[in-house]
């Protein structure tokens, strides 16, 4: 396993300034090396400058980046609490970007299972990888809540101990609860993780993130299994 680096910024302004160029080069060298790249969206609100960055100020080769959503609400696709309405208004609206290649959830389907086993196939049909194996996303972006949840997998949660799926239904405390999530296996086989966390309110969070693994703090459990974990951090929110 790697270790973790870290990188503090005056502002979420900055970190994501240069997470966005660190997002860019590695979504190139995919494309370079293995003729497409692969990457998850964080939801919530912190990775918003991010999206507008990556649109406005790097020319990257859309047509060859399949973008997935990392989790969900189970909420209409219109819905202001939907991570693709926010995905669309910050970045996948603003580049050209062929629909084939982003991955929304179905979250319009009749209950979150369906809409999970639905996301299992699709992640099946874009990567292609053997039996056993698992996906490899060549970017993964992940959010930090208070509580130390990351993507849609939160403190305690049955989704934490799930190794045979890639995309489960969850439960959030806090509304929408219905929620839908990549896994953590799929999460540790990336070959970059990267968190953004901006604002004094999760210092705790963080400092339990970076602590031993436990399910008190899903974000402590990933750890990337080959590939490479950076945190991007505002002074705010930075040891
Ligand atoms: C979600 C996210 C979640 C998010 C954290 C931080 O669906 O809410 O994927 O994991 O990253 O809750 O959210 P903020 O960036 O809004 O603080």
């Amino acid at each position: 396993m790697s270790d973790a680096q870290v990188r503090a910024f005056p502002t979420l302004e900055d970190a994501s300034d240069a997470l966005a160029a660190e997002v860019a080069r590695e979504l190139e060298d995919a494309v370079a090396t293995h003729g497409r790249a692969t990457m998850a969206l964080s939801g919530g609100s912190t990775p918003r400058r991010l999206h507008e960055i990556l649109a406005s100020e790097h020319n990257l080769p859309w047509d060859r980046i399949h973008v997935f959503l990392g989790d969900e609400r189970f909420v209409p696709p219109h819905s202001e609490d939907s991570n693709f309405r926010m995905a669309c208004d910050t970045l996948l609206n603003h580049v050209r970007i062929p629909l084939h290649n982003v991955h929304a959830w179905e979250t319009s389907m009749s209950h979150p299972d369906l809409a999970a086993i639905t996301m299992q196939v699709e992640l099946e049909r874009i990567f292609e990888v053997d039996e056993g194996e698992l996906p490899r996303f060549d970017v993964m972006l992940l959010g930090l809540g208070e509580d130390g949840h990351t993507a849609s997998l939160f403190p305690h949660s049955p989704a934490l101990r799930v190794r045979e799926r890639w995309a489960v239904p969850a439960k959030a405390p806090d509304k929408p609860r219905r929620r839908l999530s990549i896994t953590l296996p799929v999460i540790n086989a990336s070959r970059h993780i990267h968190f953004l966390v901006a604002g004094g309110d999760k210092r705790e969070a963080l400092r339990c993130a970076m602590d031993d693994p436990s399910p008190d703090c899903p974000a402590s459990l990933v750890r990337p299994d080959e590939g490479t974990l950076t945190w991007w951090l505002d002074e705010e929110v930075a040891p």
